[in-house]
């Protein structure tokens, strides 16, 4: 297969010839450490993760090594614009919700890729300008982030928004022509619609300090200063046979700015210098101490959109190639604790907590994140003094207020008094442990006053 256009031209502008809430997900545990990507990358406080499709989710061989050794996961297209709302207002969360499940079941976190690019877009959006393609991408933002709130570590709300070549400023496309703001406002409304991901930028051609890099290192100083909501860059990496050598320069001077880095794609040129680009990138992460995570851009070489480049760090039997073993060695010596502070969120109102069972049972309390006509709440569901195999909340809501959907429950109803019961993957709770779910609404969220029964 041809390296396709765009990469080429990545490849070639970059000179390259040339992880939430307050840490990076520490989640493999200690009998993986030290042998497998995800359990040596936790024990340096950082993820390793991969883009995945469900269309796999039947392979042995692919199954096999992503459990093994991820500790995160991404959609490789599956959450893009194109699939979640392919038409307008009519939203398909299937595969991402897939993605999300096998992801907690195996207690992995999740990267969410990506809200708004201006490539794989539906067609409806691709024809739309003006204030009906802004309302509308604000709204896809809003609906996308609240179905998967509490569920996605950090969030590419902006992908690819900055141009090629030496200019450092902007690409045109269709939302960058509904104004200059529409970075902004994409951040805002997704912190309002998840304020507990991680929000990022996401930029290919960004690997070492070049005019583009610059050009997004001017706007996250500039979003820091009038207090824009965000929290992280994503560094694609995809990477030919050199590296920049400014690459870990530039991941420093953005964390300089506060905020976190996460390298979002990677994949390097099979070829004599593949096993050591991946070593390069690896400890230049783990010597940053805001640098969070490495992802790779999937599983084996031939589940990789670069095709023939044989760019990944499996071969197609799932067999680990020197590549893996360079990045394993790396993730396993040295290494810069992870610093990251945690994100400043908006103010929400004031847990309303209903009395903790006195015995056995479960408690629920609510968080409401309200904004003008509408409103996401967070309900926490909290274990008694024993476990519980199954949970029931009931609410009810206040006139005028409808239910317009849910994430992580079951709801029956959507005025008045509603009640949501657990999923397949979150109705055992530990004693004294919690589980979260939500749900998102029009109108006004004031009162709630959820109760929790152990089913
Ligand atoms: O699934 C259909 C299949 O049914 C159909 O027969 C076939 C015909 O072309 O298309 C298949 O869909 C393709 C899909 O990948 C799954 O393979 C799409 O055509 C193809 O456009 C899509 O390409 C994806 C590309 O983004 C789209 O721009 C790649 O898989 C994906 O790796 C790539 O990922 C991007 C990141 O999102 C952003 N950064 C760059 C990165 C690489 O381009």
């Amino acid at each position: 297969m041809r390296i396709p256009k765009r990469l080429r031209a990545a490849l070639g502008v970059a000179g390259v010839g040339a992880i939430a809430a307050c840490l990076a997900t520490v989640l493999a545990s200690s009998a993986t450490a030290g042998t497998t990507l995800g359990g040596s990358a936790a024990e340096k406080g950082r993820y390793f993760g991969a883009a995945v499709g469900t269309g796999k989710f039947g392979d042995n061989t692919y199954m096999t090594v992503l459990n093994r050794e991820f500790n995160s996961l991404v959609a490789e297209n599956e959450m893009k614009w194109d699939h979640t709302e392919p038409q307008q207002g009519r939203f398909n969360f299937t595969n991402g919700d897939r993605i999300v499940s096998h992801a907690r079941s195996r207690g992995m976190s999740v990267r969410g890729h990506a809200l708004l690019w201006h490539a794989q877009q539906p067609g409806w959006a691709q024809g739309l300008s003006g204030s009906a393609l802004r309302n509308a991408a604000i709204n896809h933002v809003t609906q996308v982030a609240a179905h998967f709130r509490g569920q996605i570590h950090s969030w590419d709300v902006v992908n690819e928004a900055f141009a090629d070549g030496g200019s450092g400023g902007r690409r045109d496309s269709n939302l960058q022509r509904t104004g200059n703001d529409w970075i902004e406002a994409a951040f805002r409304a997704a912190r309002a619609a998840d304020p507990g991901a991680k929000l990022c930028y996401n930029d290919y051609n960004t690997d070492g300090i070049n005019a583009k890099s610059t050009g997004i290192y001017n706007m996250v100083r500039d979003f820091k200063s009038r207090g824009v909501p965000i929290d992280c860059v994503g560094l694609q990496s995809h990477l030919g046979t050199t590296i920049d050598s400014s690459y870990q320069a530039n991941i420093q001077r953005f964390a300089d700015l506060g905020v976190d880095v996460q390298i979002t794609e990677l994949d390097v040129m099979q070829g004599s210098n593949q096993a050591n680009i991946y070593a390069t990138v690896t400890r230049a992460c783990l010597a940053v101490s805001r640098c969070t995570g490495i992802t790779v851009w999937g599983v084996r070489d031939c589940d990789s959109w670069r095709g023939s480049d044989n760019a990944l760090l499996f071969d197609c039997s799932g067999n680990k190639k020197a590549a893996y073993n360079s990045v394993l060695n790396a993730l396993n010596s040295g290494g810069t604790p992870i610093t990251t502070a945690p994100t400043t969120r908006p103010p929400t109102t004031p847990p309303v907590t209903t009395p903790p069972p006195g015995g056995a049972g479960c408690a629920a309390t609510v968080t409401v994140n309200q904004w003008t006509g509408g409103f996401v709440a967070s309900v926490r569901v909290t274990a008694g003094s024993s476990a519980i195999n199954g949970w029931r909340v009931a609410l009810t809501l206040p006139s005028g207020t409808t239910v317009t959907n849910a994430w992580s429950a079951n709801r029956s109803g959507n005025t008045g008094a509603i009640q949501f019961t657990n999923v397949d993957y979150n109705g055992r709770v530990g004693a004294g442990q919690s589980t979260e779910f939500g749900f998102q609404a029009n109108g006004t969220g004031t009162g709630l006053a959820p109760t929790c029964t152990a089913t």
